[in-house]
């Protein structure tokens, strides 16, 4: 069943939503080469206990931790670790969520380490624009398929390949709500969009195939082949002026110098 939120409900999640992306945000700061993986998941517990957001991860299906930290090929669901430390030039997937006044929130970047190689960058470039072509395309009227070929097209249009085994969707009083909404697909197919639905869009993208394994710790997921992986996300409303981006941090971002 697909839960529709109500604008006051939707306003309460954009409330979460910001916290989520400050927390985000800050990581920009945050990683470093040096650092260990841990340290990032001390700053997001820190930050989200000071913005009154409780992480939504931890303990989810026995999930360790409140952010999961995921570096170069791995793809998603890194556990953060105090023997991980990040190296020049590595890519560092974060993805988190947060519950605030019973909804949910979800969101992830991929940070480049100092300087990664041309196509390291590249790949977080079209990773990162893959979101936003999935964004635009959900429309009232349009369908999940239409987002998925949107970011499905734009990933392989730049040579790169979108895994398959993991998906985006809903989100709302729950964290995996109805629909799924896979990064691959057919125009036209699938569930209709309307009004109020509230969706989390979450393009993984593999730099060589889609091939995924999960490691033994039974969580981190890498890329078959060893390739970089990158993986942006957003938890946006369908409505009837367009997509509202509910993970966006309202603070002025500050000019910085790279
Ligand atoms: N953004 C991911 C998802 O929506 C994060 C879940 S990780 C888990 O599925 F640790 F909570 F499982
Ligand atoms: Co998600």
């Amino acid at each position: 069943m697909i839960h529709r939120k109500s604008p006051p409900e939707i306003a309460l999640m954009r409330e979460g939503g910001a916290a989520v992306a400050k927390v985000l945000r800050r990581m920009e700061e945050v990683v470093k080469p040096g650092i260990t993986t841990a340290r990032i998941e001390e700053e997001a517990d820190r930050m989200a206990r000071s913005l009154g957001i409780a992480p939504a991860f931890k303990g989810y299906n026995g999930y360790p931790a409140a952010i999961c930290v995921s570096v170069n090929e791995e793809v998603v669901h890194g556990i953060p670790s105090s023997e991980r430390v990040l190296a020049e030039g590595d890519i560092v997937g974060l993805d988190f969520g947060a519950l605030y006044k019973g909804f949910y929130s979800d969101a992830a970047v991929t940070l480049p380490v100092g300087n990664p190689s041309r196509e390291a960058r590249r790949l977080l470039e079209v990773t990162r624009k893959a979101l936003y072509r999935g964004i635009e395309s959900a429309l009232v009227g349009h369908r999940v398929g239409d987002v998925a070929f949107a970011i499905q097209s734009f990933v392989e249009e730049n040579g790169f390949s979108v895994v398959k085994v993991f998906v985006g969707h809903g989100i709302g009083r729950s964290l995996h709500e109805e629909p799924q909404v896979p990064n691959f697909g057919e125009p036209q197919w699938g569930v209709r969009l309307k009004e109020g639905m509230t969706l989390a869009i979450e393009p993984m993208v593999n730099a060589g195939g889609d091939g995924v394994k999960v490691l033994d710790d039974g969580w981190t997921a890498v890329t078959e082949d060893g390739s970089l992986s990158a993986h942006f996300e957003h938890t946006i409303a369908v409505t009837e002026n367009g997509p509202l981006i509910l993970t966006m941090d309202e603070t002025p971002r500050m000019e910085s110098g790279n």
